[in-house]
């Protein structure tokens, strides 16, 4: 099977059940991303595929031929931070580390769908938006969890790169 991830070719030969994460993790040592609960309640394992957030936990591999895959290796570089990984970072966005690449990918993901105009499951307006509190973010980024419970610092390096405050209707940023 050949894959595009993070800008480069990759041609493995796996068993067709193999997972999305399966593959990255164990046979292209790609580990950022993590697995948690490998059933999808998590959000550990959330990728990027043509921009949209997954979890590779739930996708088969062989369905990803083809597309743009990015995992948290290609958001950033130790020596060069995106912008939302020096937020998280100035935010105390982590504690132990381990859901922090899924929240990263996930919020990136979830900018994208909100500057789509994609309402959520607490948006007051469906078409369009006009306003983006605390608890608009945490239902959108709802379906990662944090074991540390670094929520308000997680929601506070979002808001700090995504969210554009000074426009109405609130317009979000694209992602770095
Ligand atoms: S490991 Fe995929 S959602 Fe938990
Ligand atoms: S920082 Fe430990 S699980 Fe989120």
């Amino acid at each position: 099977m050949r894959f595009s991830i993070n800008g480069d070719i990759h041609e493995v030969e796996v068993d067709v059940r193999t997972s999305l994460l399966d593959l990255l993790r164990e046979h292209l040592h790609l580990t950022g991303s993590k697995k948690g609960c490998n059933q999808g309640a998590c959000g550990a394992c959330t990728v990027l595929v043509d921009g949209e957030r997954i979890n590779a936990c739930l996708a088969l591999a062989v369905q990803y031929q083809g597309r743009e895959i990015i995992t948290i290796e290609g958001v950033g570089t130790p020596g060069q931070l995106a912008a939302i990984q020096a937020a998280f970072v100035k935010h105390d966005g982590f504690q132990c580390g381990y859901c922090t690449p899924g929240q990263i990918c996930s919020a990136i993901g979830m900018a994208a769908e909100a500057k789509r105009g994609l309402p959520s499951f607490v948006s007051a307006d469906l078409s369009g938006l006009s306003t983006i509190d605390h608890d608009e973010l945490r239902e959108r980024m709802s379906g990662n969890l944090c074991r540390c419970g670094a929520y308000n610092g997680i929601i506070d390096a979002i808001r700090e790169v995504f969210v554009d405050e000074t426009t109405t209707p609130v317009k979000f940023e694209e992602a770095a």
